[in-house]
């Protein structure tokens, strides 16, 4: 996925809003960025390879212009391959989020035509199509017919804009990556996230899928893609403020989301319960519920299968977004389908969505960003209302959604008030984790890990999708491979990976797989590992011990915050940046 922002005004693009939206943008994409503004004439671009951190490019003042923060799926991180890319002529830029499948034979037939290339990316072929569309037209609807013909070419899920010099517009076209338009008085505005039109856009207007914008100096339009039929466009009121935006005194997004996780429990059982009560009322309608989320959102949807399990003895399914399209099989129109996704614009789950959708089920969404397309595309949509994640890493949302799960398992089994005691708790042993004291413990084993380059991670029950989550944290920030396993996978094959001092780190809560765990740790000890225990109280086979707050069947929603903590001392101790990792993209819009 990418990040992209545009703007049509009387105000200066670049210096005004381009660079500082990229800057918002870039935990989408960080290979490379680039921009280009419409100057009488010619078009100017300014694009390499990189972090924008401190970019000021030379830029002529211009009113219009785009830019976009890429990355990568087709073609090395090169300034070549950054985007914007140009057409032959020079009259229209283009950046590009997703994968266009087809490109291949596009680029072929386009070579033979005579076009010159000048990168290795797909999105390019969109500038050169666009040039051959449109031919020498200066009418800005024949521009509109042009991206209309180009977007029914290219195949995958994918969003382009294109700045055309000689009109002077901004055109726009998406299926599935996320576009969103702005206004206010100093112009149009268009970006991938709305984040990125704080202090800039007053109202601002989600795309749907297969529609065209078309934005002038002053008007902004939008069209059915199928048919060229004009689209009402529903202005909303941008409610997200330079708070949401902003460091606010912490030194990265991630210990500031970690820190506001206490809040957004808070936020969720004084007034988030009421969609919560009506998820719950869905599940307990259906016949067959599946829980769908990717990466850290498939380790809380795995969460809930155990809550709803141990709490209202329902059985609830869970899958990989990615895998969800190869068993969907026996969905029915009695089905409902659960995605959870904190950007709500993740392809893997987007696709398992549609798939289901095609079998008639139900389909409720678990959604941090208002307005995504998992948001748009579902029946039914609980917001985790956890404030902007600008941390690559997941930290709040994923708390919030294994909250939500929770809240529902007890609703469904009638005790609601036991739910919520229970995220109470869980916000106090949160808090205590997040203290000074608690800091220094964990400085402690931070550093008996940071100098290993394998660290294992077991837990049982509730605690192994917990493992598995606490696992990801630490090797998406720290470059540690970590591992997490249900604790009695040891014996069958895994414990061959322990050495002498080899990190492992152990949930232990006091619940039912206190003796098993405890059993796996000592089998890992004796044949030389450091053991790192999570849990309420200390153990004899604990080498270092961090303690958590017993908190029953919160304990998913405690204990994996060691882990991001732990992750997050790691990536400084090995001078990482803990918001950008690299390789990495917040949200996943390709598949
Ligand atoms: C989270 O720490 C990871 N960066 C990643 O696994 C993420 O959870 C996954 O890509 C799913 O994102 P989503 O919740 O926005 O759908
Ligand atoms: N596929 C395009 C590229 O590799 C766009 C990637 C993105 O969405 O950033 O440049």
């Amino acid at each position: 996925m990418c990040g992209i922002i545009g703007y049509v005004g009387r105000e200066q693009a670049l210096g005004g809003m381009l660079l500082e939206g990229l800057r918002r943008l870039e935990y989408r994409g960080y290979d490379s960025w680039g921009v280009a503004v419409g100057q009488n004439g010619t078009i100017k671009v300014a694009k390499q390879a990189g972090r924008i951190i401190a970019t000021n490019p030379s830029l002529p003042d211009a009113t219009i212009g785009f830019g976009h923060t890429r990355w990568a799926t087709h073609g090395g991180v090169t300034d070549e391959n950054a985007h914007p890319h140009v057409d032959c002529t020079g009259r229209f830029a283009v950046i590009h989020n997703g994968i266009i499948e087809n490109f291949r034979k596009l680029r072929e037939r386009l070579q033979q035509a005579g076009h010159t290339f000048v990168s290795e990316t797909d999105s390019e072929v969109i500038a050169h199509l666009i040039e051959d569309a449109v031919g020498e037209s200066q009418d800005p609807d024949a521009v509109v017919q042009g991206v209309r013909a180009v977007f029914n070419e290219i195949r995958g899920l994918n969003a382009f804009i294109v700045l055309d010099n000689h009109t002077r517009h901004l055109f726009a076209v998406k299926n599935v990556s996320p576009l969103v338009l702005g206004r206010s008085e100093r112009g149009a505005f268009i970006a991938s996230d709305a984040l990125a039109l704080v202090d800039h856009a007053d109202e601002i207007h989600f795309v749907n899928d297969g529609q065209v914008a078309v934005i002038g100096q002053d008007q902004i339009q939008l069209f059915e893609q199928a048919t060229g039929e004009p689209q009402v466009l529903d202005w909303q009121e941008m409610t997200l403020t330079a708070g949401d935006t902003g460091l606010n005194g912490f030194p990265h997004f991630m210990i500031k989301e970690i820190s506001e996780q206490p809040d957004v429990l808070r936020r969720l059982v004084t007034d988030g319960i009421e969609p919560v009560r009506g998820l719950a009322e869905l599940i307990r309608e259906s016949y067959g519920t599946f829980l769908v989320g990717s990466g850290t959102s498939s380790y809380a949807a795995l969460t809930g299968s155990y809550l709803f399990s141990r709490i209202a003895r329902r059985h609830v399914n869970f899958t990989v977004g990615s895998e969800f399209k190869y068993q969907e099989h026996f969905l029915t129109e009695r089905s409902l389908v659960v995605a959870l996704s904190q950007s709500g614009e993740t392809a893997d789950v987007i696709e398992a969505v549609m798939a289901a959708k095609e079998r008639g089920a139900t389909i409720a969404a678990l959604v941090n960003v208002p307005g995504s397309t998992l948001d748009r595309m579902a029946d039914y949509s609980v917001h985790l209302n956890a404030g902007p994640e600008q941390c690559v890493l997941s930290t709040k949302a994923y708390v919030a959604k294994v909250a939500v799960l929770l809240l529902a398992a007890h609703i469904l089994n009638g005790s609601e008030h036991a739910g919520r005691e229970i995220i109470w708790q869980s916000v106090d042993g949160i808090e205590q984790l997040l203290s000074p004291i608690a800091n220094d413990n964990l400085l402690t084993v931070s550093r008996s890990i940071v100098d290993h380059d394998h660290c294992y991670i077991i837990g049982r029950g509730l605690s192994y999708p917990t493992a598995l989550e606490s696992a990801l944290k630490i090797k998406e920030v720290s470059y540690i491979h970590a591992e997490g396993f249900a604790g009695g996978e040891l014996k069958h094959g895994v414990i061959a990976l322990i050495d002498k001092g080899t990190p492992a780190i152990v949930f232990s809560p006091l619940d039912e797989t206190r003796d098993d765990i405890l059993s796996g740790a000592m089998e890992m000890k004796s044949r030389g590992a450091l053991i790192i225990g999570v849990s309420p109280e200390h153990d004899e086979v604990f080498d270092l011990h961090i303690p958590v707050s017993d908190v029953g069947d919160g304990s998913p929603i405690v204990n994996v915050v060691p882990a991001q903590l732990l992750g997050y001392q790691l990536a400084l101790m090995r001078d990482l940046d803990p918001d950008k990792p690299r390789n990495l993209a917040k949200s996943v819009t390709v598949k």
